[in-house]
Formats: C-alpha cells, structure tokens, sequence
C-alpha cells in the first residue's frame, strides 16, 4: 500500500479545567511559577464520571460520527494507554462495544503500555499491520488515551486528560516517511507506577527530564543518520538539520520543556554541522562544542544560548502545536498526537499541504522515537482539517472549575479508585451532550458506560 498514514483523527477532550493562575495561588507557589515557569495556562481533569475506557469510547465515537466510515471497516484497533483500570481485560475490548451493532467483530490488535509512549507503540503496530501480509484492505484504528493525575506537590500542575483516535490506511494527507525513525529505549526509573492501586506515579522529576533530553538527543542523531544515508542511496548528498523540517511536535509533559528541548536541536546541529558552516551559523557558540552532550543537560549557559539562538523558529516551528497542551496539558499517550492536533487547527490546509512534520515521542522508563511524516495537499487534508474545526471552539467553552473543587475532585477519585461496587458521584451536568461515561461498577468490578 501507498501513503500509508493518518487518514483522519480527532480529539476528546475533558470538559472541565483549572486554571493555572489560581492553581499557582491555591498551592502557594510563587507566582508564574506554573505559567511562566512550566508554561502552562489550564488544565483539563475529569471526575470520577470518567475512567480510561469512557475516554477512549468518546475519542472512537467522534472520530466516527464525523468520518462515516463504517465500523465494519476497521480490521485493526490498538490502544495506547498507561492509565491501567485492570490488569487483564484490555481496553480495546470495552471499545468493541461500539462495533456490535456493525457485527464486524473481526477485528485485531489490544493495548500497548509503556508511559507515554504506548500510544507510538500502537501506531506503529497499526501501520506495520497494513504493510504486512495479514492486512485484509480495511483501516486501522489508533486510539491514545490517558488520565494524567498527581499526587498533591510539584508534579501536580503538570497533569492533564484526554484521548486522540486516528483512522490510519493507505492514501493518507498525513504520510509516515519510511524508513525514518530513530529510537531509543534503556532502562531508567524517571517516572513509574509501581502501586497498582493508585493513579499516581512515583516520579523523580529531575531524573525525568534527564532522560528526556537524552533520548532526545539520541533519536534524533539516529534519525539524521538513517535520512542522511536513505539521500546518499539516492544520490543526493543531504544533511538533516532544523531547517529540514516545517514544523515539529514534541511529547510535552509541559510546554517549558518542549521550549527547551527544541532548542536543544539547535545544539545537537551544531555539534554535527561541517566545521566551516560553524561562523555563519552558530557564531559565539563554537565553545559549546567541546562539552559532553550528557554533562550538559542542566547547563544554564548552554540552555540560554540556544534558546536564544532558536527562538524565532519556536514560534513559527512549534508553537502553533502546543495549542492544545498549552490548554489542557499532559495527555500522556495522547500528548504528542494532541500536538498533532494543535498544528492542523492552527493553518489553513493550504498552507499545511507539503509541509514535513518531526515527531519526538518519549515516554519513561524509557521509550523513544523521533520520525516524521509528510503532509500531502487535495481533497482529503481539507476534509480531514474542516473536520476539526470544532476543536478550538470546544476547548474554549469548556468549564472552570475552581482549585478548591478540583482538589475535592482528585480526592474523590483518589478515595474511590479500584472500589467497588461503586457508583460515582461526579457532577454529569459539566459534561457535553453525547459524552459517554461511567455509570456504575457492580460488585464484580464490571463497568457500565451510558451516554449524555
Ligand atoms: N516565575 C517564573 N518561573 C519560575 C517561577 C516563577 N515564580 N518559579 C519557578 N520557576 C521556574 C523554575 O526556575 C524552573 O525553570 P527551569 O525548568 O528553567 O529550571 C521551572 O519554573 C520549574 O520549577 P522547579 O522548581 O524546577 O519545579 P519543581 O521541581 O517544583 O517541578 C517538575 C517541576 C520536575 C517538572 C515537576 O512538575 C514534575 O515532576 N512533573 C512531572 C514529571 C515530568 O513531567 N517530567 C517530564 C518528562 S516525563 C513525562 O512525560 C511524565
């Protein structure tokens, strides 16, 4: 199959957020700290009204509804997720409760976990199924979808919720590039959920971002290579830098980091740019050269340096992604197809069409991947952007909901998650008309979903 990629997608999104300004005043911290400091400005939560498998239902739902494309059409669905509600059953089955009526239960694929990055892990099953020999012609379907919570404390501003379903086949505006990814997976203990009866993490945050920039830096020299020798046997003789790509989305477990690691690019094109291009360029910042990329990950000098040197790009390369994150904040799994989201909302398809488009995924423990797509004009990018034209309305119509009730909310949830039977108590009128959500959990742990 030909332009094998992102045929469609759309976003789910919780309907209630908390503003980072009066977050910032509620816990204390000094002020910008969360908005200036973490450059977040609200951040999407749900009650208890609403588990991994209502998310997920709700992003497949809509995807749907506005596509058409009926369920007996998908011969593949994985789920990306690291909000874990049970230990067996997976929550692509819960979601084939949408394929029942279509009878088509012919259909592969389960959940893939590993942090943030299980929604990559899905996707890149999802295309590998279409380029394999037991693909029957029919779409793939990519759900990516998290509940992102803290414990009370520095992490809990970094937070966020929602789901992003893509309808992955041949013919796609949205073009994986082949052969180009670069990864990196090692062992580290950043971020994990060794408590299975919390939601919470356990996170060594510095650590965290630690691993971050070093898999960054790692993915991306694997990238460069691979692209680098893909030109050679072509003939051309190409050298990828920053400049390569139109835009770029990063996994943004808060904007401030996305700033920083975009900026780190800069220094990792520096360390490999020819010599004689180092004046021109990168004039002033020869020196940084001769460090050690992993001595230099918290290195102030360097960070401004770059930062500095990178700022027009950021916001004409990056910005225009973050929209979402910005506004709602970590998604996990979702968080880098969220990005995605906020970059086909935030141009017309005309000036999308063409456009080359890196993606970094990272997600602790570790697992990472840069790749990229490319964005090919006509009728079906237009479809596919008009298509999410709600998105930004949606977001802003959303209801605030004051610090005091979304500490009471986390509570709520902290005190009932895994209890059954169990009846939520969250306030159904905060959520849209046609949302799925949990009704109830009988004595068996079994849950029942109802729509709005
Ligand atoms: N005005 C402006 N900036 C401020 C202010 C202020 N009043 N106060 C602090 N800042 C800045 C700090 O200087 C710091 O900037 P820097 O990153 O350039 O150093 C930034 O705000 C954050 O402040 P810290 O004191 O470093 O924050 P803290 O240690 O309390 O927590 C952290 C930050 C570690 C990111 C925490 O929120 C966390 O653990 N989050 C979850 C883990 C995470 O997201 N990791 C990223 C990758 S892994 C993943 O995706 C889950």
């Amino acid at each position: 199959p030909e332009n094998v990629g992102i045929v469609a997608l759309d976003i789910y999104l919780p309907n209630t957020y908390v503003d980072q300004v009066e977050l910032e005043e509620f816990d204390g911290a000094s002020k910008g700290k969360y908005t200036i400091g973490l450059g977040q400005t609200k951040m999407g939560f749900s009650s208890d009204r609403e588990d991994i498998q209502s998310i997920c239902l709700n992003a497949v739902q809509r995807l749907i509804d506005k596509t058409k494309i009926g369920y007996d059409r998908i011969g593949h669905l994985q789920v990306g997720t690291e909000t874990i509600i049970d230990k067996s059953k997976s929550v692509k089955t819960c979601l084939m409760q949408l394929f029942e009526e279509s009878g088509n239960h012919d259909v592969e694929g389960l959940d893939t976990t590993n942090a943030c990055y299980g929604g990559t892990a899905a996707l890149f099953n999802a295309i590998s199924w279409i380029e394999s020999s037991a693909w029957d012609g029919r779409y793939a379907l990519v759900v990516a979808g998290d509940i992102a919570v803290y414990a009370s404390g520095s992490a809990r501003p970094t937070g966020g919720c929602g789901a992003v379903a893509m309808l992955i086949g041949p013919n796609a505006p949205l073009v994986f590039d082949r052969g180009l990814r670069g990864s990196f997976f090692s062992h580290a203990y950043d971020f994990y959920k060794p408590d299975l009866k919390s939601e919470f993490p356990v996170v060594d945050g510095k650590l965290s971002i630690q691993c971050y920039l070093q898999a960054l830096d790692n993915c991306y020299r694997i990238y460069c290579n691979k692209f680098e020798a893909q030109a050679k046997k072509a003939g051309k003789k190409e050298k990828v830098t920053v400049d390569t790509f139109d835009a770029f989305c990063f996994h943004a477990p808060y904007c401030k980091l996305v700033q920083k690691s975009f900026a780190r690019l800069y220094y990792n094109d520096l360390l490999h740019v020819p010599v004689d291009d180092i004046p021109s360029k990168f004039s002033g910042l020869e020196n940084f050269r001769s460090m050690k990329p992993e001595e230099t990950y918290f290195n102030r000098e360097l960070e401004q340096a770059f930062m500095g040197l990178s700022k027009e790009d950021y916001e004409k390369k990056i910005k225009p992604s973050l929209h979402v994150s910005t506004n709602n904040g970590n998604m996990y799994t979702a968080s880098l197809y969220g990005c995605l989201v906020s970059l086909l909302t935030s141009q017309t398809s005309k000036e999308l069409a063409g456009q080359r488009v890196a993606l970094f995924s990272y997600g602790s423990g570790l697992a990472s991947t840069f790749y990229s797509l490319t964005i090919r004009g006509g009728e079906i990018l237009d479809k596919l952007v008009s298509s999410l034209n709600n998105v930004r309305p949606e977001m802003e119509a959303r209801v605030k909901v004051s610090p005091t009730d979304f500490a009471a909310t986390l509570q709520l949830r902290e005190d009932n998650c895994h209890k059954a039977p169990y009846v939520p108590a969250g306030n159904l009128e905060y959520l849209r008309p046609g949302t799925w959500y949990l009704k109830s959990i009988d004595d068996m742990y079994r849950r029942t979903y109802d729509r709005i």
